[in-house]
């Protein structure tokens, strides 16, 4: 499951708070976090001097070595092993957060905002289609953008993506080419989420003007003071109460995506 959308609109808030539910609900989740500043460990309750001291896959130059044989920037040419041990990634270097929710911090895999340091993407990237193709599981990937920086290849992999959005005419439409995106990459099930929503029949109105597709499955998230609260205060989201409008709205989004994975797309 990929959560793609604008910065700022919520992905990271809603990756984790559908991370916590899934494995509440007894799934096996691991969350990847692909953004260039990762910050869903914090969201997850993961202590401060553990999230600190995380290196990112796709910044870890030392495992780069190890598993493609080049050191970033030595000359490596096109001679660097492009099939990577990967398989063992989740286990050695996931956090774990609950018994059955991990996390990996992957680091942005777009290497044209990167710089060179092709070994250590090219082994994020080796290691993110490793997970999501061979995964039964549930796999949530917490990435800055849309889809573009997966392409061909490893997008169409994923069952679903979620598209984030604010409740407004500029978000959503910037949603809808990312989810147009996200299709053409071979993704099927797309899944509009509009988050922070204050009014739920001025959102629909909105929805429906701004891009007037009425096959597109969409889930309101509603506006929730103990979220900027959390924020404030730096508390992790796994402090909300179980009655928060959030918590509720992601519930049933996970209801919802359980429903749709049974079907066809
Ligand atoms: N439903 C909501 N109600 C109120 N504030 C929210 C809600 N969802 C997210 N936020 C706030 O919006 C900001 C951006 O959210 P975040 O999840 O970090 O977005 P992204 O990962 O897309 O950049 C954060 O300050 C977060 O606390
Ligand atoms: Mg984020």
């Amino acid at each position: 499951m990929l959560i793609s959308g604008k910065g700022g609109t919520g992905k990271t808030t809603v990756a984790a708070l559908l991370a916590l539910t899934l494995a509440e609900r007894g799934y096996n989740v691991l969350t990847l976090d692909a953004d260039s500043v990762p910050n869903l460990a914090a969201s997850l309750g993961v202590p401060p001097d553990v999230a600190e001291s995380i290196v990112p896959l796709a910044k870890n130059e030392e495992l780069a070595e190890e598993r493609t044989g080049v050191r970033p920037g030595e000359g490596w040419g096109l001679l660097f092993s492009l099939t990577p041990k990967v398989d063992d990634i989740a286990e050695r270097y996931g956090i774990k957060v609950r018994d059955n929710l991990k996390l990996v911090v992957v680091g942005s895999i777009d290497a044209s905002k990167e710089g060179c340091m092709c070994p250590a993407i090219a082994l994020a990237k080796a290691f993110l289609l490793h997970t999501v193709m061979k995964s039964r599981d549930v796999v949530i990937v917490d990435s800055e953008a849309g889809a573009e920086v997966f392409g061909r290849g490893l997008a169409e992999k994923f069952d679903f993506n979620l598209t984030v959005s604010e409740p407004t005419v500029k978000s959503l439409r910037i949603a809808g080419k990312l989810m147009r995106m996200a299709k053409e990459l071979g993704i099927l099930k797309n899944v509009l989420v509009v988050n922070k929503v204050r009014d739920n029949l001025r959102a629909m109105q909105l929805i429906a003007n701004a891009l007037r597709n009425n096959q597109l499955h969409t889930h309101l998230i509603r506006w929730d003071d103990n979220v900027v609260k959390a924020e404030e205060e730096g508390r992790p989201l796994t402090t909300l109460p179980r009655n928060s409008p959030v918590r509720e709205d992601v519930f049933h989004l996970t209801l919802k995506l359980e429903s749709l994975h049974k079907r066809p797309a």
